[in-house]
């Protein structure tokens, strides 16, 4: 239809309806479509294989390796659990948000799957994984997780999520990967991009169903004392089995660090309590706070051409699995 031919009252609709859209288009952010809609969300399957990851993996340091290990034992049952707290209120969001939902399954499934391939490698090189993630699994979901009510359940997720998107940020920005085995850089920019993709969600899902700030607060405060609990215990483990210690440890990363910035380095290796934490509460803190007050999506496009460049994933749709 001609656009002079337009009902008036259609054309009233629209002129009435484009605050509105401009609004939700404002509120999206960046990666929204001009009607205020987000980028669809697509898992992938990356392609990728652990055979040959030395011991030391991350810039041949033992304590740089088993802080990152510690993080990423702590990932497929985290996802998880995300998963779960967003699937309980999966009937009562807008369509939209469903949708974006469904994509953040397939995501986080992925990653999940991704990682424990991961921990076989780590098994061979004679870790005793299983032990440590039994404890943590058994604490975090049999006892904190029951003890949660859901909305706080999805609260902290939404601030884990958070976390994650700055995790993926730093590691896409600060050089870090550089000094990782090249298989667990690719592993870990491809889940860096799918963080960064997804990091709204969540945050969408509480908006709509829970939209309280002091829930929000609680949510943060939960999940910076698990996180930085699991994540430093952890590493406390498997550097016990590695025959270190967290002091020794931490000598270790001073010494890095010292390194890094003789080489001009300066942001590698800084404690990622300052460069995570901190920066993360401080953000999350705001209350008009959006996961898309950043834009990423430069960031992203850039990591997904090098990682289809690498052969990693495939840039076309064939390569997109459902969720
Ligand atoms: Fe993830
Ligand atoms: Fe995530």
């Amino acid at each position: 239809m001609n656009p002079s031919e337009q009902r008036p009252d259609a054309h009233d609709e629209a002129l009435r309806d484009r605050p509105k859209r401009e609004r939700r288009a404002r509120r999206a952010g960046p990666g929204a479509s001009s009607d205020g809609a987000r980028s669809p969300i697509r898992p992938r399957a990356p392609r990728l294989g652990f055979d040959g990851v030395r011991r030391h993996w991350f810039a041949g340091s033992r304590a740089a390796t088993q802080v990152a290990n510690g993080v990423n034992l702590l990932f497929p049952a985290g996802e998880r659990f995300f998963i779960r707290s967003v699937r309980h209120y999966l009937d009562r969001v807008s369509p939209e948000v469903a949708a974006q939902v469904r994509g953040f399954f397939g995501q986080e499934g992925r990653h999940a799957q991704a990682h424990e391939r991961l921990f076989d490698t780590l098994r061979e090189q004679g870790f005793d994984v299983d032990s440590i993630l039994e404890r943590y699994e058994h604490v975090a979901y049999d006892y904190i997780e029951k003890a949660a009510p859901r909305p706080l359940r999805l609260a902290v997720t939404v601030a884990l999520e958070h976390f994650t998107a700055i995790l993926a940020e730093d590691a896409l920005t600060a050089g870090v990967l550089t000094h990782a085995d090249p298989e667990i850089r690719r592993l870990l920019e491809w889940h860096a991009v799918e963080e960064l993709e997804h990091k709204a969600v969540a945050f969408d899902v509480l908006q709509e169903v829970a939209p309280s700030y002091a829930l929000r607060v609680l949510g943060m405060a939960v999940a910076t004392m698990t996180l930085g609990g699991f994540w430093l215990w952890a590493t406390r483990e498997l550097l016990a089995q590695d025959g270190s210690s967290l002091l020794e440890a931490r000598r270790d990363l001073a010494e890095l660090r010292e390194l890094a910035a003789r080489e001009g380095e300066s942001r590698v290796m800084e404690p990622v309590a300052g460069r995570v934490f901190l920066r993360g509460i401080r953000e999350y803190l705001r209350p008009g706070f959006h996961p898309t007050d950043r834009d990423h999506s430069a960031l992203i496009a850039a990591t997904l051409a090098r990682l289809e460049e690498e052969g990693v994933v495939v840039g076309d749709k064939s390569a997109e699995v459902p969720s």
